[in-house]
């Protein structure tokens, strides 16, 4: 049995293969330890930039381009969860395919020269479906979740030994030539720990060991676990973590999620965290003293399915990543980022040459700390690579001029500046050359995929829906087949449906006497059904008639209801919107009814209903029968569905859909439907809810400077949360897409629309007083000395997607523009030739470059400032280009 394998055997083992294969398949073998400064890869310490992309948020077809992506940015690690809800939906029953193939992602991982954080958890948060935990754990006699609990740990500990037994057969750990660097055990369990008492504190201790007993043989971390035992390093999660101190001496400053931006709940506004404030947080950290930072998400992706945990998490898990839910770069974030990595990396033969940096105190709120190898005497001698400094301003308004060793700096506000020879500036945080790129979907509307179109703009711009030939069938309104059981009382949801389906109908019947109805009419009181708590929605229907819904998390129902003599069929349709995915004890939570459910105002006293018998019934027709999968759906008894028909509720819809061409990502417009779940041939693309956010707490401009919370520069107020999803193009064939729907609220079908997204516009705002690019620093003119930082031009690089090229230049002016991206003017300074040189530069290519320099726009267009380069162009899918030539 390979689980039983010491790690001196796997080493045994692992030397064995090596000399069949002679080294590991990705990496010559190496060993991964620490001291307090860094990991040690292989005898080195490094500073690490970790990417998170969680794997089944994606398509493996699209893993090798985010992956590449990553790198592109300045990775060297990539940082996933394990998701135990997916391979392990039935206990001892795994799943390892597909989406879930997590083999397949580390070693794409490994083959693209990067290494992995493999956080195993197994519980992850995450906002995914119930934190990760597979339903059918709940069940497990005698559980409770997170703590010294022995039934709990035994399945734990059997889910982390399965992972670290499959990664070390396929050879995946670093000592075996793998890319895994690092591991974790549980998650942020420090948040929680205190509810749980002593047994909290011995479970942290039990994980921790035994982790470490499954002989993985890297280093295990615990993110936010101040008691993390000694032989496992506590890490930082959160959105700044400088000044963050592990629990150890020994032990490396790592920041496991550095919250890029924030995720999103149906109805609510779209988080964005700006790039220079960003920054800021990962250079102050590598300033202090931090080794290892991870972008928590650096591609966010989709919550396929029914994946998305809660309450309320949307389909989309976007989360602001510097790479967009469908892969594209999201500009300015991402180009940012791979500039400041580049300053980092510049740096790191300083930071790891040096136990701790010099602290020198610039100004009331400025400080430089200083890496410098060469002793604490810091005097000047000429480019010195192992000296480098970081000066901070942390002023959260005002630019301050500084002396650094004898030489001026100014710093803008809430600034870093990196200086990777402790004298040139390569970097600053708070000034951006990197392009901006603006996301519309095909056809040119003029928005970003974030804003919702109406209809009117959509006809204008003449965009195709997805079909006229739409058929439908209706799902029944309670029970639809005889697996259906009766109980007395009120049954806890997650119980009864063990999460199947978001749905349960709650059917029983209730008789009115004729003494009822004329109390009634005489005293013009109304009949009221009172639910004491319910989550997440819960929709009312008497006598088949949808009479009312509501919506919250453990809220009172209170709903007067319309009843006629006799017998009236009250059926109630418990909902759930994402499991529980946070909290002490969230297992118990679960989801339905609580408490007394009341039919009130009755002749002689309330009706208690919580005691009555009841009929359950789980799931939606349509969704046990499949009538959503290619080899399905025929069987059902669709029917014409006719423009004039009324929006009904609790539908079905299906249509087939052409692809659109290209290789742009596809998107589904659902803006003018309900809420429901929506399949293409078969693959669940996810929820859907055309829920708005509200009104206000948007602001119109976004300031980067000072602590940034979710609730700042967030966008989207008054609008639908989400109204595009993400079809992968794997899931689609060139023709003959079924698209099914299943409708709540009655949308009107007739308008979605598929769409591709891509960047059409790219803008870009580069002054001649911007540090040079990047790359100078490698020039050996400038190491020797003969070249100073002076003597080199800052440029403006522009780039379009993968397969597109630059097709029009809208807008160039050298001199001093005014406005941003897609509102610049000229000013009263311009340069005649500013269009003619960019679009010689730049017209028909993939990227261009174009120096920030009176030279190059054919001298100085006027005496005195500084000049600013800013461009508008367009991208075009290179085939269009080609095509539009030819014609
Ligand atoms: C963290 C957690 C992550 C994720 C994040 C918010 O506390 O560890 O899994 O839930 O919050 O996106």
């Amino acid at each position: 049995m390979s689980g039983a394998l010491t790690r001196l055997q796997w080493l045994a083992l692992a030397l064995t293969v090596h000399l069949v294969m002679v080294a590991g398949e990705f990496f010559e073998p190496f060993n991964v330890t620490y001291d307090h400064r860094a990991l040690i890869i292989d005898g080195n310490r490094r500073m690490l930039i970790s990417a998170g992309i969680h794997y089944p948020r994606a398509t493996p077809q699209m893993w090798p381009d985010l992956i590449a992506k990553s790198k592109e940015g300045g990775a060297d690690v990539i940082q996933t969860y394990v998701f135990w809800s997916g391979h392990e939906p039935v206990r001892e029953q795994y799943n390892f395919e597909g989406r879930y193939d997590i083999v397949k992602f580390v070693k794409l991982v490994g083959s693209s020269g990067l290494y992995l954080h493999l956080r195993i958890g197994p519980y992850v948060c995450a906002e995914w479906n119930f934190g990760g935990f597979p339903l059918w754990l709940r069940d497990v006699p005698g559980i409770e979740f997170r703590t010294d609990n022995a039934p709990f740990k035994e399945e734990m500990q059997r889910f982390v030994k399965k992972i670290v037994d499959l990664m070390l057969e396929e050879m995946l750990f670093s000592w075996q030539g793998g890319p895994i660097i690092m591991l974790q055990i549980e998650n942020e369990y420090g948040n929680m720990e205190s509810s749980y008492g002593q047994r909290g504190k011995d479970y942290v201790k039990w994980a921790a060991t035994m982790a470490i007993g499954l002989g993985a043989g890297v280093p295990w971390v615990m993110c936010k676990q101040v008691d993390a035992p000694e032989f496992v390093i506590d890490a930082c999660n959160g959105y700044y973590c400088d000044g963050f101190k592990p629990n150890s001496y020994k032990k490396p400053v790592l920041w496991t999620e550095n919250w890029d931006g924030w995720y999103t709940i149906w109805g609510g506004r779209l988080p964005h965290r700006p790039v220079e404030d960003l920054a800021f947080a990962v250079a102050r950290f590598f300033q202090r003293g931090g080794s290892f930072q991870n972008y928590y998400m650096f591609f966010g992706g989709t919550n396929f399915g029914r994946t998305s945990g809660g309450p309320n998490y949307i389909t989309s898990y976007d989360y602001d990543a510097p790479l967009d839910e469908y892969g594209l770069l999201r500009q300015p974030k991402w180009g940012h980022l791979k500039d400041l990595h580049a300053a980092i990396k510049l740096c790191e033969p300083a930071l790891v040459a040096v136990d701790s940096p010099q602290y020198i105190k610039l100004g009331p709120m400025q400080e430089a700390h200083v890496y410098n190898s060469e002793g604490q005497t810091l005097t000047w001698s000429g480019n010195n690579s192992r000296c480098s400094a970081f000066l901070a301003n942390i002023d959260e308004h005002k630019a301050v001029s500084v002396t650094f060793l004898g030489q001026a700096y100014t710093l803008p506000p809430w600034s870093v500046s990196i200086l990777p020879d402790c004298r040139n500036v390569a970097f600053n945080t708070a000034k951006v050359g990197a392009q901006t790129s603006i996301k519309t979907v095909a056809f040119d509307l003029p928005q970003s995929t974030n804003v919702y179109v109406p209809r009117r703009l959509m006809i204008q711009n003449e965009v195709p829906h997805i079909s006229e030939a739409w058929m439908t069938i209706k799902e029944p309104i309670g029970a639809w087949n005889e697996n259906n059981f009766t109980a007395q009382g009120i049954l806890e949801h997650l119980h009864v449906t063990k999460d199947r389906s978001d749905y349960l109908w709650y059917i029983t019947r209730v008789y009115v006497s004729d003494d009822d109805i004329s109390y009634w009419e005489e005293s013009e009181v109304t009949p009221v059904l009172t639910i004491e708590s319910m989550r997440d929605l819960v929709r009312i229907f008497v006598n088949g008639q949808l009479t009312g819904s509501a919506a919250g998390r453990w809220v009172k129902v209170v709903q007067p209801v319309q009843l006629v003599q006799g017998y009236n069929d009250l059926v109630l349709l418990s909902q759930t919107v994402g499991l529980q995915n946070y909290g002490a004890f969230f297992e118990k939570d679960g989801a339905g009814f609580r408490g007394q459910i009341n039919l009130t105002g009755f002749k002689n006293g309330d009706m208690d209903l919580s005691k009555s018998l009841w009929t359950y019934q789980i799931g939606l027709k349509g969704e046990f029968l499949e009538i959503y999968a290619v080899d399905e759906h025929e069987k059902a008894g669709w029917t014409d569905l006719t423009p004039d028909a009324i929006p009904s509720i609790f539908s079905w819809y299906k249509t087939h859909f052409d692809a659109p061409d290209g290789t742009d990502p596809v998107v589904l417009n659902l803006g003018s439907m309900g809420k429901g779940q929506a399949w293409v041939n078969g693959h669940h693309i996810g929820r859907y809810w055309t829920k708005v956010a509200p009104k206000n707490g948007c602001q119109r401009t976004c300031d980067y400077r000072g602590p940034y919370n979710s609730g700042k520069c967030a966008t989207n107020c008054g609008q639908p949360t989400q109204i595009w999803y993400h079809v992968p193009r794997s899931w689609l064939q060139t023709s003959n897409n079924l698209l099914v729907m299943f409708e709540e609220t009655g949308g009107n079908p007739f308008e979605i629309s598929i769409n591709t997204r891509s960047t059409r516009t790219i803008c870009g705002r580069v002054s001649e007083s911007h540090y040079p690019p990047l790359r100078m620093w490698s020039n050996p003119d400038f190491i020797s000395g003969k070249l100073s930082i002076n003597d080199t031009t800052p440029e403006m690089q522009l780039q379009c997607e993968d397969g597109h090229t630059i097709s029009s230049i809208e807008f160039a002016s050298y001199g001093n523009p005014q406005g941003s991206c897609q509102r610049f003017s000229r000013g009263n300074c311009h340069a005649p030739k500013s269009k003619s040189v960019v679009a010689q530069a730049c017209q028909g290519r993939n990227s261009c470059v174009i120096g920030i320099s009176n030279a190059v726009f054919g001298g100085d267009p006027c005496r005195g400032g500084v000049k600013t380069l800013a461009v508008e162009a367009r991208c075009k899918p290179a085939s269009s280009i080609g095509s539009l030539a030819m014609e």
